[in-house]
């Protein structure tokens, strides 16, 4: 599905080429099509709802650190009964499929949630205005964002900063958001490239010009793929909407062997109005990595 219509057949996400590395569970989701904001909801196996992987173990260490020293920058809830009952709902469902779930009683659920999966958490529920909005959250892997700018704020809201969103995705996604159904849960993909590795990156990157420190050479190393694979549920007993966050990072030199998945990325790049590539904070590694795509490709 995608490109603004749920409900309709399936469209992949993913570029011309991509698909089979998709199906690896490799995500490669940037596609060299003319640019425009996709949905790319596809639909969720509940089996993979969660993804564990050998990060397991200092992820949660992560998690365990921010939510003990940073409290008000990782968790976040409206005070409202319904924010709590979503958050208590979504817990009792990631508790029962986590492979260590959280033990601790006194912390809010929806930290509870972050503390027990590699996936960040967020519920969105309607308190009373008839849209929904970020009711409670724990998100320790930010890409570049604050939640406590967020709390409380509708989807079209919290997607403020995100150049076209309103053009393209505002009306398709709120519509979406409003059939999702319990029994059509979904997953998508987000992806950026980054000069920092950190999980926790709560810091907008600044619209000052390239980063010294990444050059054409070094771009290998020092530039990562960050690609966030996301879901959406709607929670039978409260209706709310149940988001998950998952981070996946991969220096660009593990791609430096492939050709396609290269030009692919480079198409990508190249075809980001100026607005989104500034969103995204190319300014600072644009140049450097068509450098370095060029040299890779020769
Ligand atoms: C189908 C549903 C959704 C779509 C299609 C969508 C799409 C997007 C896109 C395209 C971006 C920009 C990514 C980039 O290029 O870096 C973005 C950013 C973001 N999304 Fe979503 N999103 C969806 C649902 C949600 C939900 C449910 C939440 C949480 C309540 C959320 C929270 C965010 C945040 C916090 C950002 C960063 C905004 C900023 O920079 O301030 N998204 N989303």
């Amino acid at each position: 599905m995608g490109d603004g219509d749920a409900a309709g057949p399936a469209r992949p996400a993913f570029g011309p080429g991509a698909p089979a590395e998709a199906e690896a569970g490799e995500y490669l989701p940037f596609s060299d099509r003319p640019f425009r904001l996709r949905m790319g909801v596809r639909a969720l196996d509940l089996d993979d709802w969660l993804e564990v992987d050998g990060h397991f173990d200092d992820d949660l260490a992560l998690k365990q650190r921010l939510v003990a020293e940073r409290p008000d920058e990782v968790v976040a809830a409206v005070d409202h009964p319904l924010a709590r009952a979503a958050a208590e709902e979504l817990w009792s469902l990631v508790a029962a499929a986590s492979p260590r779930p959280c033990a601790d009683p006194t912390v809010h659920p929806i930290a509870r949630c972050a503390l027990s999966t590699q996936e960040d958490w967020v519920v969105l529920a309607d308190l009373g205005d008839g849209t929904p909005v970020l009711a409670a959250a724990c998100v320790c892997f930010p890409t570049r964002w604050r939640l406590v700018e967020k709390v409380g704020l509708s989807n079209r809201a919290i997607h403020a900063p995100v150049a076209y969103y309103d053009e393209q995705l505002g009306d398709p996604v709120d519509g979406f958001l409003d059939r999702l159904s319990v029994e059509r849960p979904v997953w998508r993909l987000n992806w950026n490239l980054v000069d920092d590795p950190s999980l926790f990156q709560p810091v907008r990157p600044s619209p000052s010009g390239p980063d010294a420190e990444v050059t054409a050479d070094n771009v290998g190393e020092r530039v990562w793929l960050r690609v966030e694979r996301q879901t959406l549920r709607r929670l039978p007993v409260t209706g709310a909407i149940a988001f998950s966050i998952r981070i996946h990072q991969r220096p660009l030199a593990s791609l430096a062997g492939r050709p396609d998945v290269l030009r692919r990325l480079d198409g990508a790049v190249r075809a980001l109005p100026d607005e989104t590539f500034r969103y995204k904070g190319l300014a600072a590694i644009g140049t450097q990595l068509e450098a370095w795509i060029a040299q890779a490709l020769r």
